[in-house]
């Protein structure tokens, strides 16, 4: 079966009162308020979330590109008769990212749905949906988008570009979920030499997590470093940036070695939070400006 298209815009919303009142007044229907969770598992390729709603639960895989603009999101649909038993199964073989709850009223106009969002821990948010009839060449869902967008005043400057996961993970919500799987990484280390098992693991910009080992040789020169290994781990799985790095050795406050600080300032940026570990857990987190002042960086060449 093809995926699903919709074309979506997402925005802040500072008065969803006045927002609902815009919105039946532009001759938008209530359709009442839904309680949402959202369980977001680490997948490989896109993004897989089990949303339950009032009762029925449904798994959405999907791909989509950020971008603050109206954009287009192909997905899958599945229903799920046995919620507890899937989020289970997905737990403990992809492992949970991060679970987004809210209370949406959702509104119909011309096909195009409103969603007024409260987000737990994020406050309240304004998301338009087109969804796309199979054979749309979508021009008619960017132009209904548009018009509610006017309609409902969705000011540029409060279009974002990220989901809800991608905010709360912003604010740290998968750091744990990153301590676990530097730890497990820590564990599978080859370091017959050294003795010295280092895990890394690292947060990319869709929330993707990728982790890395140590892995030495017998020609010492030939080892690579755990934050080498994690790195590949995030490009190879399609990633481009780091956005959050936890770096665990079971030593007394493991710091990355110079060279892989220049590694990760390849993909990070000099805000970007690296949380230094032991076994039990963070044990300082520093920034990688601080790790590497005055890094070396040559502009990205066009390709
Ligand atoms: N090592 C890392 O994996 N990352 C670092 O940032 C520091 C050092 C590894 C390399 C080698 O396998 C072992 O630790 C001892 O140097």
């Amino acid at each position: 079966m093809h995926p699903r298209r919709n074309v979506e815009l997402k925005a802040r919303d500072h008065d969803p009162e006045v927002t609902l009142a815009a919105a039946l007044g532009h001759g938008a229907t209530d359709q009442g308020v839904l309680t949402q969770v959202d369980t977001y598992f680490a997948a490989r390729e896109g993004r897989l979330k089990l949303r339950e709603e009032d009762g029925a639960a449904t798994l959405i895989a999907y791909a989509r590109a950020d971008e603050a603009a109206a954009r287009t999101s192909a997905y899958h649909l599945v229903s799920v008769p046995d919620p507890p038993a899937l989020k289970a199964a997905l737990d403990d073989s992809l492992g949970t990212v991060v679970v987004v709850e809210k209370f949406r009223r959702l509104l119909l106009w011309q096909d195009v749905r409103i969603h007024l969002d409260a987000v737990e821990g994020l406050g309240t948010w304004l998301e338009l949906e087109a969804v796309a009839p199979a054979d749309s060449d979508l021009a008619q869902e960017h132009r209904k988008v548009a018009e509610l967008r006017a309609a409902l005043q969705m000011a540029d400057e409060d279009v974002v570009a990220t989901g809800y996961a991608a905010m709360l993970l912003e604010r740290g919500a998968a750091t744990p979920r990153l301590v676990d799987l530097a730890r497990s990484a820590m564990a599978r280390a080859y370091a017959p030499y050294s003795q010295f098992q280092v895990g890394v693991a690292l947060r990319d910009e869709v929330g993707a997590l990728h982790t890395g080992a140590n892995v030495e040789n017998s020609s010492y020169p030939q080892g690579t470093c755990a934050e080498a290994a994690a790195i590949a781990a995030l490009i190879t799985a399609g990633g481009h940036q780091i956005r959050e790095a936890v770096v665990m050795a079971d030593t007394e406050l493991i710091v990355p070695c110079g060279g892989c600080r220049q590694r990760l300032s390849e993909l990070a940026g000099p805000e970007t939070p690296i949380h230094l570990a032991g076994p039990e857990g963070i044990r300082r987190t520093v920034t990688l400006g601080g790790l590497l002042p005055l890094a070396f960086d040559l502009e990205v060449p066009a390709r």
